[in-house]
C-alpha cells in the first residue's frame, strides 16, 4: 500500500465490531486498538471468537456492524482484490496450518515470496529465504518432506516459517495459538521468536493463545474475549492478578461452576 500518508500509532483499529451466526453473537461491539510495534495478546475460552475477531484484520470475515481501520484506511469495506493489498503486509499464522498438502515444506514456505515477488526476486533467492525461516523455527533439513509426514507442532513451525519468510518481515503478523501442539521448549522458542521479530523488525503482532505462560511471555497488553467482549485489558501482569472472577479462572486454568454441574453428584 502507498505510504504516503502519516503512519498512524494504531495501526490496526476495531471499533464497534458486531459478528453474528445466525442467532449466535460472536462478537458484540467490540472496540480494539492495536499500537504500531507491539505485541497484543488475545486470550479466552474456546469457542469465544478469537479466530473470528483475527479473521476480520484480513477480511476474511466482514463485520455485521462497526469499521476495521488498517493503517488509518477503513478496510472492512473493501473489494476482495484491495484486501489482497492488506494481506501483503499483513500475515496470518492460521490455527489450522493451511499448509498445501500437495507441496514440499519448502515449496510451502516459498509459496507466499513466490507470489509477491513473481519475476522480481530469483527462485533461489527465495529459496535461501525460505530456508533462513526454516531453520529460524528448527525446521532446517525437512525442505523436502510433505506436511502429511510431519508431527502436529512440526507443521506448526512450518507454517510459522511461511509466515515470517519475506524480507523485510510483514508489518503485522497475526498468530493463531502458534504455541498449541508445541513442546515448551519449542514453545519458548517461538516465544523468543514473535519478541525478536517485534524489537529487530518492529513487526506488530496480535497472538491468539490459550497458553497463560506464552501470553506472560510475549505481551505487551493481554485481552481477554469473554461474552462476545473484552472482559480483561491490561498489561499481562495485571490481568494475572484480575479480581473479575471469569478472568481469574480463566489465567489459573480453574472450570468455570456450570461447567462442573454434571461432574458433581446428584
Ligand atoms: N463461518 C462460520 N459460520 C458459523 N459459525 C462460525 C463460523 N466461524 C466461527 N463460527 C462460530 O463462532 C464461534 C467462535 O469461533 P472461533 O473460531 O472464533 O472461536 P475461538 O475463540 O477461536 O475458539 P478456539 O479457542 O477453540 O479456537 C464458534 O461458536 C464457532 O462455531
Ligand atoms: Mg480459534
Amino acid at each position: 500500500m502507498n505510504e504516503t500518508r502519516a503512519q498512524p500509532d494504531r495501526i490496526i483499529e476495531l471499533r464497534g465490531v458486531s459478528k453474528r451466526f445466525g442467532s449466535q453473537v460472536v462478537l458484540n461491539r467490540v472496540d480494539l486498538a492495536v499500537q504500531r510495534g507491539s505485541v497484543t495478546v488475545i486470550i479466552g475460552r474456546s469457542g469465544t471468537g478469537k479466530s473470528v475477531l483475527l479473521k476480520h484484520i484480513v477480511g476474511l470475515l466482514r463485520p455485521d456492524e462497526g469499521e476495521v481501520h488498517y493503517e488509518g484506511r477503513r478496510v472492512d469495506q473493501f473489494s476482495e482484490r484491495d484486501f489482497k493489498a492488506v494481506r501483503r503486509e499483513v500475515s496470518f499464522v492460521f490455527q489450522l496450518n493451511a499448509l498445501f498438502d500437495s507441496m514440499s515444506v519448502a515449496e510451502n514456505v516459498a509459496f507466499p515470496m513466490q507470489e509477491l515477488w513473481s519475476g522480481r526476486r530469483s527462485r533461489r533467492e527465495i529459496a535461501e529465504l525460505a530456508d533462513q525461516a526454516l531453520e529460524m523455527v528448527g525446521m532446517e533439513g525437512s525442505q523436502s518432506k510433505r506436511p502429511a509426514d510431519l508431527s502436529g507442532g512440526e507443521k506448526k513451525r512450518v507454517a510459522l516459517a511461511r509466515a515470517i519468510a519475506l524480507d523485510p518481515p510483514p508489518k503485522v503478523i497475526l498468530y493463531d495459538e502458534p504455541t498449541a501442539g508445541l513442546d515448551p521448549q519449542r514453545a519458548d522458542v517461538i516465544n523468543k521468536l514473535i519478541r525478536k521479530l517485534q524489537h529487530e523488525y518492529h513487526v506488530t503482532s496480535v497472538v491468539v493463545t490459550h497458553d497463560m505462560k506464552s501470553a506472560r511471555e510475549v505481551g505487551d497488553r493481554v485481552l481477554m474475549l469473554h461474552d462476545a467482549r473484552f472482559l480483561a485489558d491490561g498489561t499481562p501482569e495485571e490481568v494475572l492478578v484480575s479480581k473479575v472472577d471469569q478472568v481469574r479462572r480463566f489465567v489459573q486454568g480453574l472450570a468455570e461452576p456450570e461447567d462442573l454441574a454434571s461432574l458433581t453428584e446428584e
